[in-house]
């Protein structure tokens, strides 16, 4: 009880301290951004981008598309707009990617150190996904358009066969943290069940080791959405008395559907999307 105390008492001054200056920051930013409205450059410039000669109504269109995809808006696309690949691939390999999943971790660490109690009855457990959560499959991406092309399965399971999925270094800091608090770990991919051994091998390789079950889609299981295989598995685990904390995956039809997890982490993916 004491720890929980401190531990809000922390919370709280880290809270108070983030949010005031950054209100303090941003006012007047905001005052100024009212100020540009009102130049006349400022018109210029809206006319401008209303006929298209400036690139920024094409990287505004582009950059609303990736998000609403991110907000599960935009569903079931099976390739990236062609006038937005570009963006898409900038954004997939930019700082922002790699800050907004930091951040992302970053939460799961705070909703983390909420636990005064887990149970410790060997039933607490974590849902991880792989790829674009664990694994990074952008280099295969890198050759093959981007997301701008329709997916060839084929050939991205003989990239996957290779084992050469670089870790996301934030996600694989994290697995080990959860791990070492207790947490048995559950890896739920929709990679087939014939990639079993070259996804261990490559887990492996680049630093994942401890994980309790991996369950990979079985033949049967290929028949059935994404969505309802990953709901299935997790009614498996809860059967078994598992307690779900939490999920982390790239796609909303990791989360999808009951039973759910008791908090859920999306990490970005706006290349591709799973059903
Ligand atoms: C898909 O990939 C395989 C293996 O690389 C290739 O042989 C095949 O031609 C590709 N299919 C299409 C439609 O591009």
């Amino acid at each position: 009880m004491a720890k929980c105390l401190a531990l809000s008492l922390i919370m709280a001054g880290l809270f108070i301290g983030l949010v005031s200056p950054q209100w303090n920051i941003l006012n007047p930013k905001w005052g100024k951004s009212v100020e540009v409205v009102n130049r006349p450059e400022w018109n210029i410039l809206n006319q401008r981008l209303r006929k298209g000669v400036v690139g920024d109504n094409l990287k505004n269109y582009c950059e609303s598309w990736r998000i609403n995809v991110e907000l599960n808006n935009i569903r079931g696309f099976s390739v990236v707009p062609q006038e937005c690949v570009d963006h898409v691939k900038k954004y997939m390999t930019s700082s922002q990617y790699n800050v907004d999943s930091v951040r992302a971790v970053e939460e799961i660490r705070l909703y983390m150190s909420g636990f005064c109690t887990l149970k410790d009855d060997g039933k607490d457990s974590w849902i991880f996904d792989i790829d674009e959560t664990l694994l990074s499959t952008i280099p295969y991406y890198k050759k093959h358009g981007f997301g701008g092309e329709k997916l060839n399965v084929t050939s991205l399971e003989e990239w996957m066969k290779k084992s050469k999925a670089p870790a996301l270094d934030h996600t694989l800091e994290l697995f080990h943290e959860i791990k070492n608090k207790g947490f048995k770990i559950f890896l739920i991919s929709s990679r087939k069940e014939n990639l079993r051994s070259p996804t261990v091998d490559n887990l492996v390789s680049v630093g994942y080791h401890g994980w309790t079950r991996l369950t990979l889609r079985g033949f049967d299981d290929e028949l059935v959405e994404v969505k309802k295989y990953h709901s299935m598995v997790r009614q498996q685990l809860v059967d078994e008395g598992y307690n779900i904390w939490g999920i982390v995956g790239d796609q909303w039809s990791t989360f999808d559907g009951l039973p759910m997890a008791k908090r859920t982490f999306k990490l970005p993916n706006s290349i591709y999307y799973k059903a």
